[in-house]
Order: C-alpha cells, then sequence, then structure tokens
C-alpha cells in the first residue's frame, strides 16, 4: 500500500473510534456533546493518532484495541488544545479546519468548557485500553508532561509573549513538538518496545513535530503576509531562513527514520510529505 493510501485508511479507523467514543448517552447535557462532536469530529489531518498507531505497528503491536483508545485521546487532546488556542483571548481565530471555530458556531463560555471535557474524558479512554496497566501508565506519563507546564502549556505562554526573547526552536518544541513526539513513544510504550528504543523514537518525535510547526508558520507566512503572521510575531526568522530550517530538518530526520529499518519507512516518507506539505 503507498504511503497516502495508509494515511487514509489509518485515518478511517481513527474516525470510526472517534465517533464511538463521542456517542454520548443522556447523561451527558446535548449542548456539551454537540460541541465536542463538532470540534474533534470536523475535518482534522488525525496526524497524531496516525503516529502512534504507525509507530505501534512497527514496534511490533498487533492489537488495535490496546493502541487505538491511545490514538483516540490524543486527538481529543489535541481538539481542546485547537479549541482553546482560537478563543479571543489566545489566537482569536474565527475559523478552524474551514468552518466557524467553536467559540464562533457556540459561544466562548461553551467552548472553553467543551475544551476541558475533551481533556478529562482523553484520559477516561486512556484508562480504558486493554494494555497491560504498566503501559498505559507509562503512555500516560509521557502524554501528560508533553502537554504540561513544561510542555504544551509551557509554549502556549511564551507564544502568547509578544517581547519574548525565546528561541523560536524552543517554543516550537514545547507547544507541538513534544506532543508529537509524545504520540510516537505511546506507540512504542504500548508496543512493548526497549527503553533504549522508545528514546530514540521519542527524539525523531521532536525533530518530526517541529518539522510539522516550520511548515505550518510557512504555509501561514504564505497566506497571511502582515507582519503579525505568525513567521512575523515568532521572533526574527524570514521566510527563507526557516525554509533551509526545514529542508536540513527534514533531511536528517528522514535519514534517521530510515536508519531504523524497513518496518520504519512510513516515517521517512512522512517526513517528506510533512516537508512538502500544502495543509
Ligand atoms: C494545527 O495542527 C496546530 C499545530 C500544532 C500546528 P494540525 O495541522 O495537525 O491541525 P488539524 O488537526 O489537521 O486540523
Ligand atoms: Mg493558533
Amino acid at each position: 500500500m503507498n504511503i497516502t493510501a495508509r494515511i487514509e485508511s489509518d485515518r478511517r479507523l481513527i474516525n470510526l473510534h472517534l465517533n464511538r467514543v463521542l456517542k454520548f448517552g443522556v447523561a451527558v447535557p446535548e449542548r456539551l456533546a454537540a460541541a465536542m462532536r463538532y470540534s474533534v469530529l470536523s475535518p482534522g489531518k488525525r496526524i497524531r493518532p496516525i503516529l502512534a498507531l504507525e509507530t505501534y505497528f512497527a514496534c511490533g503491536g498487533r492489537r488495535r484495541d490496546w493502541i487505538l483508545p491511545f490514538c483516540c485521546g490524543l486527538e481529543l487532546i489535541h481538539s481542546f488544545s485547537l479549541i482553546h488556542d482560537d478563543l479571543p483571548a489566545i489566537d482569536n481565530d474565527n475559523y478552524r479546519r474551514g468552518r466557524p471555530s467553536l467559540h464562533r458556531k457556540f459561544d466562548e463560555a461553551t467552548a472553553i468548557i467543551a475544551g476541558d471535557a475533551l481533556l478529562a474524558k482523553a484520559f477516561e479512554v486512556f484508562a480504558l485500553s486493554r494494555a497491560p496497566d504498566e503501559r498505559k501508565i507509562r503512555a500516560i506519563h509521557a502524554i501528560s508532561s508533553a502537554i504540561g507546564p513544561s510542555g504544551m502549556a509551557g509554549g502556549q505562554i511564551l507564544d502568547i509573549d509578544q517581547f519574548s526573547e525565546m528561541d523560536y526552536f524552543r517554543i516550537a518544541k514545547l507547544k507541538t513538538a513534544e506532543f508529537f513526539a509524545a504520540a510516537i513513544s505511546t506507540g512504542a510504550i504500548i508496543a512493548g518496545a526497549s527503553a533504549e528504543r522508545e528514546k530514540r523514537l521519542f527524539k525523531l518525535g521532536v525533530d518530526l513535530g517541529t518539522l510539522f510547526q516550520l511548515t505550518d508558520d510557512l504555509l501561514d507566512y504564505e497566506t497571511d503576509r502582515s507582519p503579525d503572521s505568525s513567521v512575523g510575531r515568532n521572533i526574527n526568522l524570514t521566510f527563507n531562513q526557516l525554509q533551509l530550517e526545514a529542508q536540513k530538518l527534514a533531511k536528517s530526520t528522514e535519514m534517521r527514520f530510515r536508519r531504523l529499518g524497513p518496518e520504519f519507512d512510513f516515517f521517512a516518507q512522512l517526513t517528506e510529505l510533512i516537508l512538502k506539505r500544502r495543509k
């Protein structure tokens, strides 16, 4: 199967499970259920759950019911972060995935609460995976530290500080790349990979996530050339410098994935797709 077909089939599987996880009974207020479904089930790329799933398979994992809850939970956390990121107090974005952002479709209070609910729901879903408890706890540790104060939340606060002296790459690592790396680590941990392999994969995940953020900023820059666009705001790197950094990083990351063996071919190809992505 070629890589785009494989991504498509992974995405279908993940969407199917997300839909199940977000089927609520009468215990959940209708408005909250609708808001959660509206944001999660919109057309996202599902890259983080795909990373967890493919790492799991590459590390020899076979039981889908062990990893799929983690895939879903990772996407719920990602959705929570997008909802809160779009709020007027943070990025003030009216659109997300080509549709009105959640606070525009509903209202701010609903968006704040739906974000909270998705974050909590993710951990409920993780706990319900049938994987061995010890692996689950290690995966939950990796994920929670990647999104906490020394990860995504820390990166977010640095990102809203217009006068931050912080280096572009450090912010990218905190706000985006560590969560990518945690998704990859999760796949390795749930499959029972060695600690050494997991560590190596985590590092590659940070680089892949940094590449993803670089290309995100490059894409933003192309659509919004105002001085306020991410690249303009994010410290003193020009478009060309960012592009060069992205190319360098993609090359080294792809090479290191190839060195892990043919099971990681998917990731070597994915690295190139990320470099060349248009959305
Ligand atoms: C957007 O993430 C936010 C970043 C960390 C750059 P994605 O580009 O993965 O968003 P969706 O899920 O595909 O909409
Ligand atoms: Mg944003």
